[in-house]
């Protein structure tokens, strides 16, 4: 498949959500095949049950050139933070910032770890020497001149990370106002550009990289793998989020919280996401992303699962999980 191939997968899998009825609170219901139980990292790799035929509205259809998403009246900048590893930072930045460009909106994405995994997802060259978020932070370049396109959707920014990042935290220490040099590479940006979406993707640390992105943030999308030991380090990220808060950015908001790799057949899963939804009800999103190897699997294509399998359960609770995050900005704004 050709990139506007994929694209237009992707875009109607995008029109489907936005037009099928309101997020499950729990995960899609499935059905599974008979014979042998499956691997436990096949979970969702059984087919959703089919969704209700969402009726034709031919004026939305004659209009396909407005967005399928809502946008915000002003740019919202998300940090995807937590300082477990593995828990999901990467892939939700990734799938949410594709889902949204997908659904017609601008989207940039700040890769902020040194591992450069996002850049990767989103088919961005980050080879040594390629510039990108080092040469913003630490040598001051405007961002404009670094931001690259995306394949994966129009509209789809990357500011991408090379290895050399891993000496930022280092290099920073012995820098002025060093907290706050990305804001002020983002605020320029943003005279100029126009961009609905900024998701920054943070290493699992909560060094001087992270400190950069909560400053220069005004929202928090915190993903929560759903087992054990899962809200192990949220209380020192709310208490960082807190200092983060007191003394350098008075509008940062943890506004987001999304369960990811929800296997449905455990006890565990279902605990970890009650005791979630128990501490941060207003902002746990309703989806929860299911354990997918499709999700797994389409980094290595340079991909996001949007346009690796649209079809998949994952890409689909990732499209619902935007669209909850689209839904909810476009009211705030409201
Ligand atoms: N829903 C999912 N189902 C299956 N695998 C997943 C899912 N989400 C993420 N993964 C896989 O889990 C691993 C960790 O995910 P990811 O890289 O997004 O986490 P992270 O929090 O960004 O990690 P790090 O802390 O190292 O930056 C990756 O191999 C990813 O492909
Ligand atoms: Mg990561």
């Amino acid at each position: 498949m050709d990139v506007p191939e994929l694209e237009r997968t992707a875009r109607s899998a995008v029109e489907a959500v936005v037009e099928a009825p309101t997020p499950d609170v729990d995960p899609p219901q499935r059905v599974r095949p008979p014979g042998p139980r499956r691997a436990r990292f096949d979970v969702d790799e059984t087919p959703l049950a089919p969704a209700p035929e969402p009726e034709v509205d031919s004026v939305s259809r004659e209009t396909s050139t407005q967005s399928a998403f809502p946008a915000p009246s002003e740019t919202r900048i998300f940090v995807v933070a937590n300082q477990k590893g593995g828990v999901g930072k990467t892939t939700t930045s990734v799938n949410v910032a594709a889902a949204l460009a997908l659904g017609g909106l601008s989207v940039l994405l700040i890769d902020l770890d040194p591992q450069g995994n996002a850049s990767t997802a989103l088919g961005v060259d980050h080879g040594p020497g390629v510039p990108g978020t080092y040469e913003v932070l630490i040598d001051g370049r405007p961002m404009a001149d670094h931001v690259v396109d995306s394949p994966e959707a129009a509209g789809l920014k990357v500011l991408a990370a090379t290895i050399d990042l891993a000496g930022a935290e280092i290099e920073l220490v012995s820098m002025v106002a060093r907290e706050g040099r990305l804001a002020r590479a983002l605020a320029a940006y943003l005279k100029d550009h126009h961009v609905d979406y900024v998701f920054f993707d943070c290493p699992p640390s909560l060094g001087l990289l992270t400190l950069n992105a909560l400053v220069a943030a005004r929202e928090i999308l915190i993903p929560i793998q759903c087992e054990y030991y899962a809200l192990e380090g949220v209380s020192q990220l709310m208490r960082t989020i807190d200092l983060v808060k007191g003394q350098l950015n008075d509008q940062l908001e943890l506004s987001t919280v999304l369960l990811t790799m929800y296997d449905g057949r455990t006890r565990l899963a279902a605990q970890v996401a009650d005791e979630v939804r128990r501490h941060f009800a207003e902002q746990t999103l309703p989806v929860v992303i299911p354990r997918s190897v499709r999700i797994s699997e389409a980094p290595s294509y340079g991909q996001t699962v949007l346009t690796y399998h649209p079809d998949s359960a994952g890409a689909v609770s990732y499209l619902k999980a935007a669209q909850e995050i689209a839904r909810r900005g476009a009211k705030e704004s409201a």
